[in-house]
């Protein structure tokens, strides 16, 4: 594989910077959520290193499941295209209040598909956490309630993004100059 060095046109916001704004959602979660029954989903894979570093700084009792959904109908570093359930919950929501955790929002399109598909199962409350959100891009109107940082249109990877399903592991997030990325064969 190429060595990321070679194709980082720069680190949007270090990691550092990410632990610092994750130490303060967590906090701000475990306020708001202290007399409440919080089960906190992740979506995979992108959210999956949010998530570890987040519930770690949530001090009331937590619960946590995964879900997966996939969209079809998109290109390989796009988003959009219809969405699809791919893995479900192994708990039952009903009188739960459902925090979802993702690594970024940008059209909207899977959040949206993902709080349709949960509300029908009657959680107490569903709310929306996201490391990133691509404001610009957004095609569904979604709500979030937790944001991590405001992100310009450009396409990241790093600190759980993937670029071609690399890179997940990095610990900063990174734009990428696709002048001198070379995807895998
Ligand atoms: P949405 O449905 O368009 O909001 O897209 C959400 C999903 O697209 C995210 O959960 C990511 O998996 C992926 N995605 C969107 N933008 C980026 C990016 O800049 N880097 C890596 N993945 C992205
Ligand atoms: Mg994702």
């Amino acid at each position: 594989m190429q060595d990321y060095h070679n194709f980082i046109a720069e680190i949007l916001i270090d990691e550092q910077s990410i632990q610092t704004r994750i130490k303060e959602l967590g906090e701000e979660i475990s306020r708001d959520y202290k007399t409440k029954n919080l089960l906190l989903i992740c979506i995979l894979r992108g959210g999956i290193v949010f998530l570890v570093d987040l519930m770690r700084h949530i001090t009331v009792p937590t619960q946590l499941d995964f879900m997966a959904v996939s969209s079809y109908g998109a290109g390989a570093r796009q988003s959009g295209g219809s969405v699809r359930l791919s893995l479900d919950l192994k708990t039952d929501i009903r009188n739960k209040d459902v925090l979802l955790v993702e690594d970024i929002v940008d059209s909207g399109n899977t959040i949206a598909y993902v709080l349709e598909f949960l509300q029908t199962r009657q959680p107490r409350s569903l709310k929306v956490c996201t490391l990133l959100d691509k404001e610009e891009r957004r095609e569904t109107p979604v709500p979030i309630h937790y944001r991590g940082f405001s992100i310009p249109n450009k396409f990241v990877f790093g600190y759980g993004l993937d670029l071609d399903e690399y890179y997940r592991n990095l610990p900063f997030i990174a734009v990428v100059d696709l002048k001198k990325y070379q995807p895998p064969a």
